[in-house]
């Protein structure tokens, strides 16, 4: 029987991850995947065919905004709808082809097939067994239904049939204003659907700074989405040609319905675990269904690890990579650890939105003495050459010490800004450390130290 160190269960992110590393550090590694490409859910159905129809749409809306405005005449291009799907197909077949390489590279084995455990140090693919001295769950999560609503992906949708429609829906009702229901949203709003946003909070993205989240929906709303805040989806009717969603007002139990050609549903997602025989081995899960792991990611079968969407924090592509590549550590007797005050998350749209450590909302809970240092990007001549004055960068910092206990961005690539944030939280940095730090001019990134200044004497350009 073939036998390995590690058996890791799940090719996503977190997954395929941890297997490069732990066979880097000298383990005999199998990897165990069911689907025909590697990359789980982020790569194939998730995070990268998301991101390849954001910068096709992106760039669509770029021309009608702004390029007349340069003296780019010409007109708006034709949408081939067929083609950007091949795009997007093409994006993601790369990127899984990419994995395999590296799993060649690095001798990971690739077990074809879904994987269960039988007994300890057991793993069964297809009719096959294969023995293991750890296993790692790394099966990451599904979308998450509603009650009243059947997905049929063809006109109520999760995010990977909305990836991959047939045709450019008129209209599209959104359950969600979260991260799915945003950058879907978006997409679909630059190609000309109807987009209109049902959310059960008062606000969207929930857990997001309130003051970011009311600038994005303020922005989005310019884009042509419309929200429906404060209302609970109660059920979705299909018939011939679209569907009704059933909604209650919270504030005051009245009744709605809309109509729409298409729904997606962006509720959230929940770990996923079925057939994996985790109950007989002896795994057990807590009450929201994430495997319950100790700080070393072990579940509490002996021998029987877990990580990504499966246990508990933010359901993060990235997440599950350090969580990867910290257990791959452990298991080759290093020391591994994530630092989880320090893990940013960025929400696609235009502008983009990313945010890392606390909210000022979280802050005052706390009770804790912050200062917010905020500067606009009206204030920077780079994003204003781009058409991306909007949004601003705030900095919180201890009132007391000057360390930075969070930062939040909304506007022009702030998913890349935010990382020099990050980096100076895992060093301790004081929002001091950030203002003395040259910036190259002009930079969208001025924006960050300009935030940092106004932690202390004032940003200049305010
Ligand atoms: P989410 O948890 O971000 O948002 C779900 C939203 O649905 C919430 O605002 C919730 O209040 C609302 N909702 C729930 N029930 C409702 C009802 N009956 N009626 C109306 N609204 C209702 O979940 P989402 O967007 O589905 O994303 C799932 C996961 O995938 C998240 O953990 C997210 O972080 C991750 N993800 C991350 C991305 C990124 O990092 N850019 C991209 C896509 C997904």
């Amino acid at each position: 029987m073939p036998s390995f160190d590690v058996i890791i269960i799940g090719g996503g992110p977190g997954g395929y991850v941890c297997a490069i590393r732990c066979a880097q550090l000298g383990l005999k590694t199998a990897l165990v995947e069911g689907r025909d490409t590697l990359g789980g859910t982020c790569l194939n159905v998730g995070c990268i065919p998301s991101k390849a129809l954001l910068h096709a749409t992106h760039s669509l809306h770029e021309v009608h905004e702004n390029f007349e405005k340069m003296g780019l005449m010409g007109g708006a291009p034709k949408v081939d709808w067929g083609k950007m799907q091949a795009y997007r197909a093409d994006v993601v077949a790369g990127n899984t082809k990419g994995i395999e390489f590296l799993f060649k590279k690095n001798k990971v084995t690739w077990l074809k097939g879904w994987g269960s455990i039988t007994a300890p140090g057991m793993v069964k693919v297809g009719d096959e067994m294969h023995e293991a001295k750890n296993i790692v769950i790394a099966t990451g999560s599904e979308a998450s239904s509603l009650p009243g609503v059947t997905v049929d992906e063809k006109t109520v949708l999760t995010s990977t049939g909305a990836l991959a429609l047939g045709k450019i829906p008129k209209s599209m009702v959104v359950i969600g204003a979260g991260v799915i229901g945003l950058e879907l949203g978006s997409v679909y709003a630059r190609l000309g659907t109807k987009v209109t946003v049902v959310e059960y909070l008062d606000a969207i993205t929930p857990g997001m700074d309130g003051e970011v989240a009311k600038s994005l929906q303020r922005m989005l709303a310019k884009q042509g989405l419309t929200f429906i805040l404060g209302a609970a989806v109660q059920q979705v009717d299909t018939a011939k040609g679209g569907a009704t969603i059933r909604y209650k007002q919270r504030k005051d139990d009245s009744e709605a319905s809309l109509t729409s050609e298409v729904v997606l549903v962006a509720t959230g997602r929940k770990p996923y675990t079925e057939g994996l025989g985790l109950q007989a081995a002896g795994v057990e899960l807590l009450p929201r269904g994430q495997i319950r792991t100790d700080a070393r990611f072990a579940t509490t079968a002996p021998g029987i690890y877990a990580i990504g969407d499966a246990i508990t924090g933010p359901m993060l592509a990235h997440k599950a990579e350090d969580e990867g590549m910290a257990l791959a550590e452990i298991l080759a007797g290093h020391a591994g650890h994530v630092n989880y005050e320090v893990i940013p998350g960025v929400i696609y749209t235009t502008p983009e939105v990313a945010s890392v450590g606390k909210t000022e909302d979280l802050l005052k809970q706390e009770g804790r003495a912050y200062k917010a240092g905020k500067f606009a990007f009206m204030g920077n001549a780079r994003a204003k050459a781009m058409f991306q004055g909007e949004g601003f960068v705030k900095i919180l910092a201890d009132a007391a010490t000057d360390r930075i206990l969070g930062a939040h961005i909304i506007g022009p690539g702030a998913g890349e800004l935010i990382h020099e944030i990050c980096v100076a939280m895992e060093f301790g940095a004081a929002a001091q450390d950030i203002a003395l730090t040259c910036h190259a001019h002009p930079t969208c990134s001025e924006a960050v130290r300009e935030a940092a200044l106004a932690c202390g004497d004032g940003a200049i350009h305010a």
